[in-house]
């Protein structure tokens, strides 16, 4: 079966509402049918954008996919300065990172909160954009298959295979974020490679559907030899998301010589 690419710009901590509303205004006019038809695109900005974008989206029925960078593990109650996935799903959101390494370092996310951030997502139709990857320690060590899937396991621990198959997960090396750093791609698919075979031995067939992103300094000039890894099926892209002719270019990928 053959699977739908994905390119999904994670603005994080980037960009007001009235930005965003410039920049999606500026994707919508660039992208044409032959984009959308190819691949599936999704901008993730920051929660105070998603209702502007929404309108936006709707309004002028443009085919991006819109997401947020994170979620609620309650559906809601006394959690100060959460967002739950029932609000997401409210706003049209379509996607969900989840357990994303800034994250997981700066906010305590860990396996186990991961884990059920995933099953929040997926309670309310939004599909997890579930994060893994190693830091340059265990690289460097030659750890980072074991590491990675260990992530994985515990992040999908009693999800069925059926909602493993829409998932999406994002291998994203830590010391390639946001450092200009990129893995390479035969770096970047024996881990990709790997996160799809743990998936086939424990969920069978879902692995012939789950898309498997690459993130971590993706770019117009080496987002092409990436994507043409055989488990890479698109790019969870934080800092050429936010100039529009970068991220346009990214997702022309199958246009570069
Ligand atoms: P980067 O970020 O493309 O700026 O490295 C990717 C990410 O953290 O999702």
């Amino acid at each position: 079966m053959a699977r739908i690419p994905l390119m999904a710009g994670n603005w994080k901590m980037n960009l007001n509402h009235i930005e965003a509303i410039a920049l999606v205004q500026k994707l919508a006019y660039t992208f044409k049918a032959d984009d959308f038809a190819a691949l599936e695109i999704a901008v993730i900005p920051p929660f105070t954008d998603i209702r502007s974008v929404q309108t936006l989206v709707d309004g002028d029925k443009i085919a991006l996919k819109y997401g947020a960078q994170d979620v609620a593990v309650a559906d809601k109650g006394a959690f100060t300065g959460e967002v739950s996935a029932l609000m997401l799903a409210k706003l049209g959101c379509t996607f969900v990172i989840v357990g994303h390494s800034e994250r997981r370092a700066n906010h305590g996310e860990d396996d186990q909160k991961v884990n059920l951030k995933v099953q929040a997502a997926l309670r309310h139709g939004l599909t997890p954009i579930l994060c893994v990857g190693e830091g340059l320690d265990t690289r460097q060590a030659g750890e980072q298959v074991a590491h990675t899937l260990a992530q994985l396991d515990a992040a999908l621990a009693g999800v069925a295979s059926a909602d493993v198959a829409n998932l999406v997960i994002a291998y994203e090396p830590i010391w390639a974020i946001g450092t200009g750093e990129v893995a390479t791609p035969a770096d970047a698919q024996e881990v990709c490679g790997a996160i799809r075979a743990r998936i086939r031995e424990v969920h069978g067939s879902a692995a012939d559907q789950v898309r498997v992103l690459y993130g971590g300094s993706m770019k117009a000039d080496n987002v092409a030899a990436l994507m043409k890894e055989q488990d890479i099926d698109g790019g969870l892209v934080g800092g050429a998301s936010l100039d529009p002719d970068e991220f346009v270019s990214v997702c022309r990928y199958r246009l570069h010589p």
